[in-house]
């Protein structure tokens, strides 16, 4: 994990300076020399970073005669936003927030995972809710995704992983949250991409007791 720490630290700066450079666009035409001058490292220096970077998966690149289009990928935002979110955590800012989507029904998977016993456990000791076992989908609205990023970025509550039955079960990052007064928590596989699909957790049964339906529109609350 330090490792892991060590390395985003190192191009961060970078992924910074692209995404700014970038803009709205969704890729960046540049030069070596051009980024060289950008991140104030050497032309060589900034050539080996970038390559790395790409061997990462940080970035996308497409080289085209003297200039590269520039790209971050999912893992780059992950970094980005997992700086955000380090910096909110330590400066105390975006201490509430809430996002909206859309009530969906989903695969039948959620009752599979959130009934198995060392999740339940951890959801007790760690959340104290013993979840009705499922999940409830919701589809994060377009304007809140870049919230439900900086939400996702953020440390939350670790429920770790098992094996059993001959496969390992991932760990979960838990957020504690509300829907209409209801105590909830928001959970994602610890090492997942980002997908605008919220799975929620409750004590209680919500589609009967919130009267929910698919296609709804709901908010949930956040206070960390
Ligand atoms: O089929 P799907 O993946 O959506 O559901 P599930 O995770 O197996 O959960 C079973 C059902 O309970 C689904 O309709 C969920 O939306 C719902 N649910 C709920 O209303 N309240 C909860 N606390 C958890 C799940």
């Amino acid at each position: 994990m330090e490792k892991i720490d060590k390395l985003n630290e190192k191009y961060y700066h970078i992924l910074k300076v692209i995404a700014q450079k970038k803009g709205d666009e969704k890729h960046l035409r540049i030069t070596s020399g051009e980024l060289a001058s950008l991140t104030g490292m050497s032309q060589q220096n900034a050539s080996r970073i970038i390559l790395e970077m790409g061997n990462e998966g940080i970035i996308d690149r497409k080289i085209s005669g003297r200039h590269q289009d520039i790209s971050i990928t999912e893992t780059g935002l992950d970094i980005l936003y997992g700086e955000f979110a380090e910096l909110s955590q330590i400066l105390g800012t975006g201490k509430s927030t809430s996002i909206s989507g859309i009530v969906q029904s989903g695969l039948g998977e959620g009752r599979y995972y959130v009934a198995k016993k060392p999740y339940l456990v951890q959801f007790s000791e760690k959340l104290e809710m013993i979840p009705y076992p499922g999940t409830l989908n919701v589809k994060v609205d377009n304007s809140d995704e870049k919230t439900l990023r900086h939400i996702r970025a953020r440390k939350g509550i670790l429920i770790e992983g098992f094996s059993s039955d001959d496969r390992t079960y991932g760990a979960v990052k838990a957020f504690r949250c509300s829907i209409k007064g209801v105590a909830c928590a928001l959970i994602f596989p610890y090492r997942s991409i980002y997908r605008d699909v919220m799975e929620i957790i409750s004590h209680i049964y919500l589609r009967e007791t919130l009267n929910l339906k698919d296609g709804d529109s709901i908010e949930i609350k956040f206070d960390f």
